[in-house]
């Protein structure tokens, strides 16, 4: 069965002591969660070893890394490599976000060598797509997602994308509190499914976790979670407050 996933992106948010409160709230109020659904946080990288302990024996809620260098290891001051990450108990790296694409310069040559570090150092990629207002406001989008796509996944074998997941951001959603309709999300999922039909098959198409991140919040996660290619979503602002991400978690 097909995996359902919340996800919550802290971006640069939450200290130390902030931040391991959040996790205190939303363990607490975490409902039993069905086999095939799972939580994820990821917190700055400098919280990831403190967190996951938190994290540690608790079922359905596993650790991210927003991030990891695109070298494996050596003299790149600043860096985090994916081994180092995979150290501190995570499962999972966001790659490709918008944030990223866009003030570090993060093109398709460098995701292909994050994505690989990631799958070689056994986590699970999320792996961020999603067109500006332009191409939207230019009915383009579908080629532009799918050029994302096939630029930086399509090097991957079948058994390599099982251990990917997609979510689809438009930045136009994304922190403006303007989301995608549930319609305009489904059809860009539909779309991202039958992508990945095409390169790898249905089975794997019917396979593919496909999240939706743009200013998803308690009041609209249940529509768009609704949708029959929404598999979830990934959460920025909301998932900084117990409460609300609580509220987004419920409706998968
Ligand atoms: P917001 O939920 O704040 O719009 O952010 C979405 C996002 O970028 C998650 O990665």
């Amino acid at each position: 069965m097909r995996k359902k996933i919340v996800a919550g992106n802290w971006k640069m948010n939450m200290n130390l002591e902030e931040g391991k409160t959040l996790v205190e709230g939303v363990l607490e109020g975490l409902p039993a969660l069905s086999e095939n659904k799972q939580v994820v946080l990821a917190p700055p990288f400098i919280h990831l070893a403190s967190i996951g302990e938190q994290l540690t024996g608790k079922h359905h809620i596993h650790l991210g890394a927003q991030n990891c260098s695109y070298e494996g290891s050596g003299a790149y001051t600043g860096e985090i490599s994916a081994s180092m990450v995979k150290s501190t108990g995570a499962e999972y790296v966001i790659l490709g976000h918008s944030e990223r694409r866009e003030y570090f310069k993060e093109d398709h040559a460098m995701l292909v060598k994050k994505i690989n570090l990631v799958l070689e150092n056994k986590m699970q990629v999320i792996f961020c797509c999603g067109e500006p207002l332009e191409i939207r406001d230019a009915d383009t989008q579908n080629a532009y997602v799918q050029e994302q796509i096939s630029a930086e996944l399509f090097h991957l074998d079948a058994t390599q994308l099982k251990n990917v997941v997609i979510a689809y951001e438009p930045i136009w959603a994304i922190g403006t509190g303007r989301t995608a309709s549930a319609q305009q999300a489904q059809d860009m999922h539909a779309h991202i499914r039958s992508v990945i039909a095409a390169k790898y098959g249905q089975d794997a198409a019917n396979d593919m976790t496909i999240l939706y991140g743009g200013s998803c919040k308690p009041s609209n996660a249940a529509e768009l979670f609704g949708c029959p290619d929404v598999d979830g979503g990934l959460i920025g602002g909301a998932s900084l407050k117990a409460e609300e991400f609580l509220g987004i978690v419920n409706a998968m």
